[in-house]
């Protein structure tokens, strides 16, 4: 879109855009100054930003602003001159009504009536497109999974090799989820574990979790997924209050292992960037430690609240659940989704492998094969 005209406005201290179609933008000088485009600002190669906010006059003013359709030509009042590709500019325009939401674009929020992507390893190994589609129903779902692993030891690093990197922790690069029922003693159960996160005592928590199956002769042990930003947007709309208490006020999470580990994280939740964007979820009862930083006045507010939360989670149309085989493995955004396992009772062996890796790296990938 072309570039109609741009006016110096206050003194030089910013100028208004306006392009073909009538979009209209402001744009302070400081704020061109620091985002100029040009080589003495960037890199040529890797794009860093080669100078400091210091070393740009603090009363720095706009003296020339002249549009030539796709570009803007811009002198400054300390003698700089740059251009703005007009495309450039129209993406980074920050004049216009900040609205907050609590939910990104780039995510879906989901139910128990969801499909999960499902794909071949080999597949994603070769087809750059399908491993595309795969890592985004990741960033869109929080959940996504694999089949054709090998039933071998240490097979789910080839599902994080498809993107990134294992993050290892003191479980080592990956932890073993081996349970063996002796057929002899059916009283024996091995119980089910509640929906939850995975780690939120870690800072920051393992952004990933991979879960691949090696064996599976058991009855019942079913796998478990919930949408945990649709359970708290839920919430949000049932209990605006409770969904404030959950995000306002950090929890404490706790885990002391017996060879000298102790984990604690301060931290909410329902976690929220400063526009009021939702960012993480963290949900473990099994390692959350007693609170003590909610005003006594607001404590029985924010229990009913996780109470209720956890009732949302719980309910069955909230989840989707799944008997993983051998040879298949998932993945879930452990910022977002939480896991469950049903309770199994009979003779036969569940052996699964877990890992974890960093979401930065999932979405590095994904941005590149997008861009590609
Ligand atoms: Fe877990």
């Amino acid at each position: 879109m072309a570039l109609k005209s741009a006016d110096i406005i206050a003194d030089g201290d910013a100028i208004r855009a306006k392009w073909a179609d009538g979009m209209s933008a402001r744009f302070h000088a400081i704020w061109l100054r620091d985002n100029a485009q040009d080589e003495a600002t960037r890199d040529a190669g890797n794009g860093q930003r080669l100078i400091a906010l210091s070393e740009i006059p603090s009363g720095i003013r706009v003296t020339g602003a002249k549009s030539h359709g796709d570009v803007l030509n811009v002198t400054f009042s300390n003698g700089h001159v740059t251009r703005f590709p007009e495309d450039w500019l129209r993406t980074h325009a920050y004049d216009r009504a900040h609205v907050a939401t609590p939910w990104s674009d780039a995510i879906t929020l989901w139910r128990g009536d969801h499909t999960i992507r499902c794909a071949g390893l080999g597949d994603l190994q070769s087809n750059p497109d399908a491993l595309r589609q795969w890592l985004a129903a990741v960033r869109r779902d929080g959940v996504a999974k694999v089949h054709g692993l090998p039933t071998t030891s240490g097979s789910l690093e080839k599902v994080v090799n498809l993107f990134g990197y294992i993050r290892e922790t003191n479980y080592g690069r990956w932890f073993e989820v081996r349970s063996e029922i002796n057929p002899t003693n059916l009283a024996y159960t091995n119980l089910g574990l509640q929906a939850h996160t995975d780690n939120p005592y870690r800072d920051p928590v393992p952004g990933l979790q991979i879960l691949a199956c090696l064996e599976n002769t058991v009855e019942g042990g079913e796998s478990g997924v919930v949408d945990g930003f649709a359970a708290a947007e839920t919430l949000r709309q049932e209990n605006p209050d409770g969904f404030e208490a959950l995000a306002r006020y950090p929890a404490r999470f706790e885990y002391a292992g017996s060879s000298g580990v102790r984990l604690t994280s301060k931290r909410p939740v329902i976690e929220r960037n400063p526009d009021g964007e939702v960012i993480a979820i963290r949900f473990n009862n099994r390692s959350m430690a007693a609170v003590t930083d909610i005003p006594f006045d607001d404590m029985g507010v924010w229990y009913a609240a996780l109470r209720r939360l956890g009732e949302i989670i719980d309910a069955p149309d909230s989840q989707i659940t799944f008997r993983l085989d051998p040879g298949e493995a998932f993945i879930v955004d452990n910022t977002r989704v939480l896991h469950a396992r049903n309770a199994f009772s009979s003779g036969g062996m569940r052996w699964l492998q877990g890992c974890y890796a960093d979401k930065d790296g999932l979405l590095s990938t994904l941005s590149t094969l997008e861009a590609s």
